[in-house]
């Protein structure tokens, strides 16, 4: 293990991890009584065998409070502590306020900064940069950072290309001011030219037709093309991570990828020459949750006591528009 770095620097360090679950579980098998699928085709090309799904009325807002709550618990700080609140989301409550100003409300934070950040799958790696580096600056000393979807309410459910990947979840971390790194870097990355690839084209200011019950918003993906490119954007952001840290691949413990797809994981664990032991897979039983992949994945792995302090993980996530990131840390 390499030494901590201490050189009178400001840090971010993970206090504390949080997720929850709808309860409802939507197995491969229900799946087939809606689309013509079945479970060994969804199983054999995506890993997932099974995906929570949210109840009627239980909002994004509403997993990431609950999620908030435990990362807040296990990080023993309570809402008057907290100098900010980031959420990565693209299926937020409401257009307006943010989902972060509503969980700031329900959690009692009044007055502290409250921001959602919709970078689609790759939303929690964007919204922990935009943390870390108020920390970083001085500007903030403890911060929530939360991954929260309801991509249910955006799925179409006759399309059995997409209907079989996303499911419902949150995950949240607290992190703190340290001397201590942490998180020793970050790497965000963006390519809009490609948003036909991956897209729900419905909004409000382009495609809001409100004669249409439900807007027509839905989740559009080309698949074969969307894997190309995951793969691709994420070798490079896991070697860019690591020659920006002159570490090498071995010193790696753990890898916390997003959760498309267990053949995209594979790939990537491939490259790090790290076997599957060391990568955190949840994509099997929660299926792709966008923004709440990564946090629920590090808190599983953190509650059940794979990952340990002082180990080096490395997260990383790929979504719409495309964006894609990475986040070193030593826990
Ligand atoms: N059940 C059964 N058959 C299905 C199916 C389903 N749910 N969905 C598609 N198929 C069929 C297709 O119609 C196609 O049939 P055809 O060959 O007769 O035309 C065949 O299976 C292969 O489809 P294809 O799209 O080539 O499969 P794939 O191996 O590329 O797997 C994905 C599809 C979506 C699982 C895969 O492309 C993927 O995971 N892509 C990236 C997802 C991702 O990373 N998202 C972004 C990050 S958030």
């Amino acid at each position: 293990m390499s030494q901590p770095v201490t050189n009178g620097r400001i840090y971010s360090r993970i206090a504390g991890t949080g997720s929850y679950l709808p309860d409802k579980v939507l197995t491969n098998d229900d799946l087939c009584r809606i689309v013509e699928t079945s479970d060994e085709w969804i199983q054999t090309r995506t890993g997932i065998r099974e995906r929570h799904m949210a109840a009627e009325g239980q909002t994004s807002g509403d997993l990431g409070y609950r999620a908030a709550l435990r990362a807040m618990e296990a990080a023993g700080v309570t809402a008057a502590d907290l100098d900010m609140i980031v959420v990565g989301t693209t299926t937020p409550d409401i257009v307006f306020p943010s989902t972060s100003c509503l969980i700031q409300a329900r959690l009692g934070a009044e007055g502290c900064m409250a921001m959602d950040v919709n970078a689609a799958c790759s939303g929690f790696i964007y919204a922990l940069t935009v943390a870390d580096k108020f920390i970083r600056s001085g500007d903030a000393r403890t911060a929530l950072v939360i991954g929260t979807e309801t991509l249910t309410r955006i799925t179409d459910w006759t399309d059995r290309t997409t209907c079989v990947l996303f499911g419902d979840g949150a995950g949240a971390v607290v992190l703190k001011a340290d001397s201590q790194a942490g998180i020793l870097s970050t790497h965000l990355h963006a390519d809009g030219s490609k948003k036909e690839l991956l897209w729900n084209p419905v909004g409000v200011s382009a495609g809001f037709k409100p004669h249409q019950t439900n807007n027509g918003s839905r989740i559009l993906m080309k698949g074969g093309e969307v894997f190309k490119y995951a793969v691709k954007a994420l070798d490079a952001v896991v070697d860019e991570a690591l020659n920006a840290n002159q570490l090498d691949k071995h010193d790696l413990d753990w890898l916390v990828p997003h959760q498309a797809n267990l053949r995209i994981i594979e790939a990537t664990a491939k490259r790090l020459d790290m076997s599957m032991d060391q990568v955190v897979v949840t994509v099997d039983r929660h299926g792709n949750t966008s923004s709440a992949s990564v946090p629920m994945a590090l808190d599983e792995a953190v509650r059940d006591g794979r990952i340990q302090r002082g180990q080096l993980l490395l997260l990383e996530a790929f979504g719409g528009g495309f964006t894609w990131g990475s986040v070193l840390i030593r826990y």
